[in-house]
C-alpha cells in the first residue's frame, strides 16, 4: 500500500493519522498513514529513511516546517511566501516537492463557516510562523484588505513588507481602536499561557466574525473575549486542521475529501 506520514517531535498525541484514515476510507483510497517521531536534530535523516522504505508523502508539524523547507527540491509558490512546509510529496522522477496547506485550510474553514471573503476588511492577529503562511491565501480569497497587527509590531511590519506585491496588506499597532473588522483572525500562540493579545473593543462589532486558530473542548480564551465584546459568530481552528489535512490529501491523492464527517467525529472527541 501507498505509504504516508507526519513528522513531528512531539506527535503521539497528532490526530492527522485519524484524519487521514477517515479520508482514506471516505474516498476509498488504499493507504497507509502513520505518525513517526524524529529527533529534533534529526529530521532530514528520518524523512530520508521513510522515503527509502517507500513513503509517498509526508505532513510536517512542530518543530520542523522550517527543515522540511529547506530540504525540498521544489516549492510551490505559497510554500516559498509562507517560508515554511507541511507537506512533502515524493515525485515519480524521486525529487521532493513542498507545499503549504495550512492557509488554504484557513481560507476554506471560514469560507465553510461564513461564506465567502470577498471584500471583507480582515484583521490578522499575530505575526509569526502561523500568520505568515495565511497572509497569501487570505489575500487571494480578494479581500478588500488585511490588517496586520502583533504584540512586537516590527514583526507585523516585516510581514507587511514581504506581502505588499501581492494585495492590500498594512499593520496597525495592536492595541488601535477607531474601527472594527468584518473578520479578526488570532493566530497568536498566547492561549497557551491563559492570556489573550492587547486588541481594542473597538474592532469587534456586532457582525464581526472571530476566528481563532487554536482550539479546545471548551470556548478558547480568545473566543470567549471576543463574545464578552459583542460577536455573534466565532469558530474555533479545529476546521483548519481537518482544512488544511483535506488539501494535503488532494495534492498526493488528486481526490477532495469532505471535511464535515470526521470535524464532527473530531468534535466529539476533544
Ligand atoms: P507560530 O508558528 O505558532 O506562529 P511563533 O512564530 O512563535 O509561533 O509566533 C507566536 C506569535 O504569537 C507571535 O506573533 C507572538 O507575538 P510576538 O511576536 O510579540 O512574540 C504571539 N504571542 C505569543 N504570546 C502572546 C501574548 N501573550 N500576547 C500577544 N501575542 C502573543
Amino acid at each position: 500500500t501507498d505509504r504516508y506520514a507526519v513528522f513531528g517531535n512531539p506527535i503521539s498525541h497528532s490526530k492527522s493519522p485519524a484524519i487521514h484514515n477517515a479520508f482514506a476510507v471516505e474516498t476509498k483510497q488504499q493507504l497507509s498513514y502513520e505518525a513517526i517521531l524524529a529527533p529534533n536534530d534529526g529530521f532530514a535523516v528520518s524523512f530520508r529513511t521513510f522515503v527509502a522504505n517507500n513513503g509517498l508523502g509526508a505532513n510536517v508539524t512542530a518543530p520542523f516546517k522550517e527543515q522540511a523547507y529547506a530540504l525540498c527540491d521544489e516549492l510551490s509558490e505559497q510554500a516559498q511566501l509562507a517560508g515554511a512546509v507541511n507537506t512533502l510529496s515524493v515525485l515519480s522522477n524521486g525529487k521532493v516537492r513542498g507545499d503549504n496547506t495550512d492557509g488554504l485550510g484557513l481560507v476554506t474553514d471560514l469560507q465553510r463557516h461564513f461564506g465567502s471573503l470577498k471584500g471583507l476588511n480582515v484583521l490578522l492577529v499575530g505575526a509569526g510562523g502561523a500568520a505568515r503562511g495565511c497572509v497569501f491565501p487570505l489575500l487571494q480569497a480578494e479581500i478588500a484588505k488585511l490588517t496586520i497587527v502583533n504584540r512586537t509590531k516590527s514583526k507585523a511590519e516585516t510581514l507587511v513588507d514581504m506581502f505588499a506585491q501581492y494585495g492590500n496588506v498594512a499593520s496597525q499597532p495592536i492595541e488601535h481602536g477607531g474601527q472594527s473588522y468584518d473578520v479578526i483572525i488570532n493566530s497568536t500562540s498566547s492561549s497557551i499561557s491563559g492570556e489573550i493579545p492587547n486588541l481594542s473593543r473597538d474592532v469587534i462589532n456586532v457582525n464581526t466574525v472571530c476566528y481563532d486558530m487554536m482550539y479546545s473542548k471548551q470556548q478558547t480564551p480568545f473566543n470567549q473575549w471576543a463574545l464578552g465584546q459583542g460577536a455573534k459568530n466565532v469558530a474555533d481552528g479545529l476546521g483548519m486542521l481537518v482544512g488544511q489535512a483535506a488539501q494535503s490529501f488532494l495534492i498526493w491523492r488528486k481526490i477532495k475529501p469532505s471535511v464535515e464527517a470526521v470535524l464532527t467525529q473530531l468534535r466529539a472527541e476533544l
